[in-house]
């Protein structure tokens, strides 16, 4: 069951460890992303999607096999992903980095809403829906209209663009993840937030933390892999819990109420 946003509490000493930490790690997936009304990437498919799974469509051998049908999808989820706003837990993380010594968001997320809330310094480990690249050279390049052909082409080569996400059975951009990795080893403290920790090799990073001494927080509606190792495991939605957890680690204690100008 999901607790009621309202109750949810910050504890004491995960305030105290924030307000300390000179290096902090966030890694999000798409639950973050969920209070957008982007469904999760395990989320049931609504419409003419439901009867696939994502996990058959975000393959380069479904897309050699069917690269219309793969670049459909993929128009459809552009889609509901131009719709979205930032949510609550997107604009707490900017107060957080304001605030923080040092920061660095590692990001599932291919939506880009991170960057659209104004988070600087960002790592996208799965690429971005927003970016297309040649399926041969690896070039990023614009969709010249009209674009007739479904998935259109490279103007260089004619091979058939592609979005410029990392797919299954794919390697994430080697800066990327070795970024991510060097981050995750030297913070002191990591936080999981909104994925299921269920993909490698991001799934890894809070446990390396974890290893390093870190202390490592989830923020989850669910369960987890990684909850029974984190030093904190907050169910509920990271919007309200990011909310509370700033307001409480930052806020003048003293100051019974938040007051919404308070000069973060
Ligand atoms: P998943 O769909 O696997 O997991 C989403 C997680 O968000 C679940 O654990 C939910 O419980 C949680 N969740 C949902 N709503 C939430 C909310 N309001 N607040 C907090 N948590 C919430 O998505 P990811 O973990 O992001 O990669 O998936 C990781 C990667 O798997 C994706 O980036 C994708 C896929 O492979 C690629 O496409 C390469």
């Amino acid at each position: 069951m999901i607790p009621d946003d309202s109750i949810i509490s910050i504890p004491p000493d995960l305030a105290a460890t924030l307000r300390k930490a000179k290096k902090i790690v966030v890694l999000t997936g798409s639950g973050i992303s969920a209070e957008s009304g982007v469904p999760t990437f395990r989320d049931a498919q609504a419409g003419l999607w439901a009867q696939y799974r994502p996990e058959e469509l975000a393959t380069p051998q479904a897309f050699l096999r069917n690269p219309a049908l793969v670049w459909e999808w993929y128009e459809w989820r552009r889609d509901l992903v131009v719709k979205a706003k930032p949510n609550l837990g997107h604009d707490y993380l900017v107060i957080m980095e304001k605030q923080a010594p040092e920061f660095v968001l590692i990001t599932q997320n291919v939506d880009g809403l991170h960057q659209q809330a104004g988070s600087q310094n960002v790592i996208e480990l799965h690429g971005n829906i927003h970016r297309n690249k040649c399926s041969r050279e690896g070039t990023i390049m614009e969709i010249s209209p009209p674009a007739g052909e479904i998935p259109p082409r490279c103007k260089n080569c004619g091979a058939y663009l592609r979005p410029d996400v990392v797919w299954f059975n794919e390697s994430l951009p080697p800066y990327a993840i070795q970024f991510a990795w060097e981050a995750a080893q030297n913070c002191d403290i990591f936080f999981s937030i909104g994925t299921s920790s269920l993909v490698q090799p991001a799934a890894s990073l809070p446990m390396i933390a974890h290893e390093r001494g870190a202390a490592v927080v989830e923020i989850n509606i669910a369960e987890t892999p990684l909850s029974t190792y984190a030093t904190f495991a907050l169910t509920g939605s990271a919007g309200q819990i990011l909310q509370n957890l700033v307001k409480r680690t930052w806020q003048d204690p003293l100051q019974p109420v938040f007051d919404p100008d308070y000069n973060f």
